[in-house]
């Protein structure tokens, strides 16, 4: 079913602010990585899914060329002209490195009044700042009637990231949120660019997102750092074989032949890249038969090594993910996305979920003082738009 008008509460905050009606509704989904984490930048597997939680967009069309950009979780109206865009590392910068890409292929962008709202918390590694770059840019295409082609989108929402904002992420947050199919996870080859949807059984399993509360702070420099870690490795392995174009390419046993002549913390970050990718093309394959109880496996591994060998967790997260494994029905937990704070995705049999939620709640806040946010969410649609 297409998009509601009764479900976008940003249109009455639009006509309110700026007297008019808006011309275009968009609702841009949060994406979970279901597991496959570090991976998209080292040319590997990931598996993620668009889920229920989203960023929700209202606009029309200005004669100008000016942009009005009201934000429903700043309370904020920001104005700037479209041929002047300049960064301010705030929220908007999401927006103009979106217009920036957009103006840089000479799509007919002009100027435009946007509310954006929505229910999806920022900053909780559900890749909210992907979310806002794609709703953006599908306003904008239907706001001024063109259309690009999928993986151009993505990858124009990935630069705006690179370049704009300043974060060197790979291409899994934006595929998830463009490409997402409800039912489904994605599993994506990030170096060829294709990819399958895998149909999730969510007739008695379901996945909980928990937030921890904790804000992903120094993620971005970490990120960057193990960025900086795998191009040691790979540089290391195509030296030795030119054909090792990636870490991908490597295997554990030659991983392990070299570990002496590896620096240990780049060896470590290296383990967990290919035994990442071996654990999302077995997770993929027990979701076939379907072997629920084998996929909640490679989740919990995946935690393990993103906590030891990747250092990617925190205290909180690991905290999450042990509470979670001891409410009876959890298949699997581990934390998801980037890391340093965010949430964790827990597979659990549908029976189960208020218990979780109750056991898991409350032993968290009484061990960290923090009170955890629960989403329940299946596998859902990517971007959608609406004109009016
Ligand atoms: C962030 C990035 C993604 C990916 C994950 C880690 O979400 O935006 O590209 O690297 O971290 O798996």
């Amino acid at each position: 079913m297409g998009l509601q008008k009764k479900d976008f509460p940003e249109l009455k905050v639009f006509s309110k602010l700026f007297g008019a009606q808006a011309e275009v509704v968009v609702r841009s989904p949060a994406r979970v990585n279901i597991i496959g984490e570090h991976t998209d930048y080292n040319g590997g597997f990931v598996f993620p899914a668009s889920i229920n939680r989203s960023i929700r967009i209202a606009a029309a069309r200005r004669e100008d060329r000016i942009c009005r950009v009201y934000s429903t979780s700043f309370d904020t109206t920001v104005e700037f002209p479209l041929d002047e865009l300049k960064k301010t590392r705030e929220w908007t910068d999401y927006v103009k490195g979106t217009l920036k890409e957009l103006i840089a292929r000479e799509w007919p962008v002009g100027g435009f009044d946007v509310v954006i709202g929505g229910d999806l918390p920022v900053a909780s590694g559900l890749s909210s700042s992907a979310a806002l770059e794609l709703g953006v840019s599908a306003c904008c295409q239907v706001l001024f009637d063109f259309e690009i082609e999928p993986w151009e989108d993505i990858k124009l929402a990935r630069r705006a990231e690179n370049h704009f904002v300043g974060v060197n992420c790979g291409i899994m947050d934006q595929f998830s949120i463009r490409m997402g199919r409800k039912g489904h996870g994605l599993f994506l080859d990030c170096r060829s660019l294709e990819y399958e949807a895998v149909p999730i059984p969510e007739d008695e399993l379901v996945f909980v997102i928990v937030d921890s509360r904790v804000e992903r702070g120094l993620g971005n420099t970490e990120y960057h750092t193990r960025q900086k870690q795998c191009e040691r490795g790979r540089l290391f392995f195509g030296s030795i074989n030119k054909s090792l174009k990636s870490l991908r390419d490597v295997s554990e046993d030659l991983l392990i032949v070299n570990r002496e002549k590896l620096d240990p913390v780049v060896y470590r970050r290296c383990r967990h890249v290919i035994t990442e990718n071996k654990r999302v093309e077995k997770a993929v394959e027990a979701l076939k038969k379907p072997d629920m109880k084998l996929f909640g496996e490679m989740m919990n591994l995946s935690h393990e090594s993103c906590k030891s060998d990747y250092e990617v967790s925190c205290r909180e997260l690991d905290i999450l993910v042990e509470l979670a494994r001891k409410v009876p029905g959890v298949l699997g937990a581990r934390m998801t996305g980037a890391g340093f704070g965010g949430c964790t995705i827990n597979l659990v049999s549908r029976n189960r979920i208020d218990e979780f939620q109750e056991k898991v709640g409350r032993l968290y806040q009484s061990s960290t003082g923090l009170e955890p946010g629960f989403i329940i969410t299946g596998a859902e649609d990517g971007v959608a738009t609406r004109k009016f």
